[in-house]
C-alpha cells in the first residue's frame, strides 16, 4: 500500500448538500424572528422609512392588513414603537391608556390574539428633547424616570402587551417595572430587557422611523461605551437579579463577541437586536446591486444564531420568512 500523508480529512463532512445538511449545527427558525413595527397618528399613511426601504410607518387603520400578513408568513411576534403627534417633557404619550402603542396593541390582540405583542418601553419617542427619560438639570434624572416607565409598562399591559421589553437604560428599570407589574396583578408577563445596549451610531434609521433623535446631547450617559465588554456582564447581571427573563444584546453584527458572553454567562433566552443602520448599509448595497442580498441576510441572521442568539428582533423578518419558505 502507497504511504498517503496523514492529515483530517475535513472536506468528507462537505462533499454534498445532503452531507452538509446533516452536518449543520446552527439553523434558522422562522419562530426565532420578532418584526419591529412602527405606529403613527391619523389614517391611511403608509409611509416608507426613507432609509429604510421595505420598512413604513403604518397608521392603526393599516394594521389588520399588515398583521394578517405577518401571519400568513408564520410570523407570531412584533414589537411596537410607537410615533405620536403630541411630544411633551414628560412623554406623557408613552403612558396614557390611549396612546398610539396601547390602541395598536387593543387592535392587533383584537384581530389576532395569538400574535405575540412585545412593546418597547421607552420614552424617547413620547418626549420633546428625545431623551429615554425625564430631564432634571441637562441630564436624564435615573429614579423619576423610573416611575413613568413604570406607569408606561403597566398600561401597555393593561391595553393587551405579552411582553415588556424595556429599552431606556435607566439603573434598576426592570426591579421597577416587575413591581409594578405585580402590584397590578400582572405576574404572568414576562420582561424582555435590552440588558446590554450600547451607545451606538447603527440606530441613526431608527431615529428617523421613530422620531426620536435627541434635540441636545446624546446618548452616553445611559447608553453603554462600544469599547466595553466586562461591562455588559455587569448590566446582564443585574437584570437578571431583578428578575428580567430575557436578555437583548443590542446591536447585533458588530456585538456578537457580546452575545456570545452573554450566551456562556447566563442561561436565560437571549435576543440579538439586528437594528435599523444594520438594514439600511445592506439595502443600499443591495439596491446598487453589490451583494447578494437573499445569500447575505441569511448568512448574517445565522451568525447571530451561531453566536449564541435564541431570537433576532430584525426588520428582515418578513424577508426571511419568505426565504425560509422557500428554500431547503
Ligand atoms: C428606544 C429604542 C431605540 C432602538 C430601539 N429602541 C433607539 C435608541 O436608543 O436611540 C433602536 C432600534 C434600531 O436602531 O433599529 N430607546
Amino acid at each position: 500500500m502507497t504511504n498517503l500523508p496523514t492529515f483530517d480529512r475535513h472536506r468528507r463532512l462537505r462533499h454534498t448538500s445532503a452531507i452538509r445538511d446533516l452536518v449543520r449545527e446552527t439553523h434558522l427558525h422562522i419562530a426565532d424572528l420578532v418584526y419591529p413595527m412602527f405606529v403613527v397618528e391619523g389614517e391611511k399613511i403608509k409611509q416608507e422609512v426613507p432609509s429604510m426601504p421595505g420598512v413604513y410607518q403604518l397608521s392603526i387603520d393599516l394594521l389588520t392588513e399588515e398583521i394578517d400578513e405577518l401571519d400568513q408568513l408564520g410570523i407570531q411576534a412584533v414589537i411596537l414603537f410607537g410615533v405620536p403627534n403630541e411630544k411633551d417633557a414628560e412623554g406623557t404619550g408613552a403612558f396614557s391608556d390611549n396612546g398610539i402603542v396601547q390602541q395598536a396593541t387593543r387592535v392587533i390582540k383584537a384581530q389576532k390574539p395569538s400574535m405575540l405583542v412585545i412593546a418597547d418601553t421607552c420614552l424617547c419617542e413620547y418626549t420633546s428633547h428625545g431623551h429615554c427619560g425625564v430631564i432634571h438639570e441637562h441630564d436624564v434624572d435615573n429614579d423619576a424616570s423610573l416611575e413613568l416607565l413604570a406607569k408606561t409598562a403597566v398600561s401597555q399591559v393593561k391595553a393587551g402587551a405579552d411582553i415588556i421589553a424595556p429599552s431606556n437604560m435607566m439603573d434598576g428599570f426592570v426591579t421597577a417595572i416587575r413591581s409594578a407589574l405585580d402590584v397590578a396583578g400582572f405576574t404572568q408577563i414576562p420582561i424582555m430587557s435590552y440588558a446590554v445596549k450600547y451607545a451606538s451610531s447603527f440606530y441613526g434609521p431608527f431615529r428617523d422611523a421613530a422620531d426620536s433623535t435627541p434635540q441636545f446631547g446624546d446618548r452616553k450617559t445611559y447608553q453603554m461605551d462600544p469599547a466595553n465588554r466586562l461591562e455588559a456582564l455587569r448590566e446582564a447581571k443585574s437584570d437578571v437579579a431583578e428578575g428580567a427573563d430575557f436578555l437583548i444584546v443590542k446591536p447585533a453584527l458588530s456585538y456578537l463577541d457580546i452575545v456570545r458572553d452573554v450566551r456562556n454567562n447566563f442561561d436565560l433566552p437571549i435576543v440579538a437586536y439586528n437594528v435599523s443602520g444594520e438594514y439600511a448599509m445592506v439595502k443600499a448595497a443591495a439596491q446598487n446591486g453589490w451583494i447578494d442580498e437573499k445569500a447575505l441576510v441569511m448568512e448574517k441572521l445565522l451568525s447571530m444564531k451561531r453566536a449564541g442568539a435564541d431570537l433576532i428582533i430584525t426588520y428582515f423578518a418578513k424577508d426571511a420568512a419568505k426565504w425560509l419558505a422557500t428554500t431547503k
